[in-house]
């Protein structure tokens, strides 16, 4: 059988690595090798945002790099779509894997699907209801044409089956981003906090920790377009983080190329740079961020996978969104994410109701280190079943 999987940005490479561990597994043991292609859309260029991930995860250099790079959402989509139409039609292989939400996947399950070729959506059915949402658009659309659907939760299941989605193309698997998760615990344990700050630091402020010390920070990270390419909106975030978290404790911030650039421009930047709590450090890699959150005091972010990742430490977690395609971390839930949006008095309030929370780590079912393997064991029953 002939695979070909594709990534295109930071949050897909967590979610492909074990994906191919899987693959690289099955090929020791069958003599029905699976062939595995992996293309790179090029949407993430840069060595932070992308090949530093590909090192640290092991993952082999992407077979074929299409280039996309930066772009409108219709220049990325649209030009990916010419790119890997061109794959396809040289390569005919029996499946294309799709992971997560990012413009990838919206071009690549369209692009397959009209060359007749099967469709697997690794995360499928999460749904934010939230249609200015670009990656919700990318889940609707992979979702209604993919051959397979691999769920991360029962509620994503739920999901699909009120789309009219048919249960045969339906598969709970788990969460294959905490995969990652759990192979890389140990090492990610054993690294140093103020390593890594001066490691990555874009400002001069020196992070003291002595000796055994719990240290007591708070992370932040945010890149959604609804939160950082508004003056209203990202000003009053920042007039928080620098009057009412830096004046109680050291705030991390990993400023993401987006959020940087906006920053600049709104003239936010300087004041960011030389608060002496403020520690901006650049994007980091995955084993760095694991361990910052495996320390922060309280953790302030829009990103989808963080959510996941502070459910399973346990890290009390603010999500500045007002809505979330992943409810299974949320408190109600059982998780440790808190819906903020980017209303101030909201976030005032949990913040100091997190400071409060202890470490809770709860395992939702099925993120258990093991939805690769159920993933592709899924695909290859697929075949077997045709
Ligand atoms: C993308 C994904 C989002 C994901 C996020 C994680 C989509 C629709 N969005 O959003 O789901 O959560 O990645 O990072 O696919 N840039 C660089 N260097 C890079 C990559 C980007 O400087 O390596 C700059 C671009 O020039 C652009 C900005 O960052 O100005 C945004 O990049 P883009 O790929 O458009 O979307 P993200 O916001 O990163």
């Amino acid at each position: 059988m002939k695979i070909i999987s594709v990534v295109g940005a930071r949050p897909n490479f967590m979610k492909i690595a074990p994906f191919i561990k899987a693959i690289e597994a099955h090929n020791k043991v069958s003599g029905d090798k699976v062939e595995h292609i992996l293309v790179h859309t090029g949407q993430h260029y840069d060595d932070r945002m992308s090949r530093a991930f590909f090192e640290e995860l092991g993952i082999p250099d992407a077979d074929i790099n299409l280039g996309i790079g930066s772009g409108t959402h219709a220049e990325q989509v649209g030009n990916t779509m010419i790119e890997f139409e061109k794959v396809l039609k040289e390569n005919k292989p029996d499946w294309v894997v799709i992971v997560g939400d990012v413009n990838a996947i919206l071009a690549c399950s369209v692009t397959a699907k009209k060359e007749h070729i099967n469709c697997c959506h690794i995360e499928a059915g999460l749904r934010s209801g939230d249609m200015t949402m670009p990656e919700e658009i990318n889940r609707l659309v992979a979702d209604r044409i993919s051959d397979l659907l691999l769920t991360p939760d029962r509620l994503s299941s739920e999901n699909l089956r009120k789309e009219g989605v048919p249960e045969s193309k339906i598969k709970f698997t788990g969460n294959i981003m905490i995969d990652t998760l759990e192979n890389n615990r140990k090492k990610a344990a054993g690294m140093s906090i103020t390593d890594i700050i001066k490691q990555n630091a874009v400002n001069s402020n020196e992070f003291k920790m002595n000796g055994n010390e719990v240290p007591d920070f708070a992370l932040m990270t945010l890149h959604r377009p609804s939160n950082v390419d508004k003056k209203e909106v990202l000003g009053p975030i920042v007039r928080f983080m620098l009057d009412e978290v830096c004046p109680e404790r050291p705030l991390l911030w990993t400023i993401h190329p987006r959020t940087r650039k906006m920053l600049d421009y709104f003239g936010l930047l300087d004041e960011i740079m030389s608060n002496k709590n403020l520690f901006v450090l650049e994007p980091l890699g995955y084993l760095e961020m694991l361990k910052l959150n495996m320390h922060a005091r309280v953790i302030l972010t829009d990103s989808g996978g963080l959510q996941e990742e502070c459910t399973v430490l346990g890290t009390p977690c603010l999500t500045l969104r007002w809505n979330t395609e992943r409810p299974i971390t949320l408190t109600e839930h059982g998780g440790a994410s808190v819906l903020v949006g980017n209303n101030i008095a909201h976030i005032r309030e949990e913040y100091h109701a997190a400071l409060k929370k202890g470490r809770k780590p709860v395992s939702p079912e099925l993120w258990d280190g093991h939805t690769a393997e159920r993933c592709l064991e899924e695909i290859l029953n697929y075949k077997a079943a045709l």
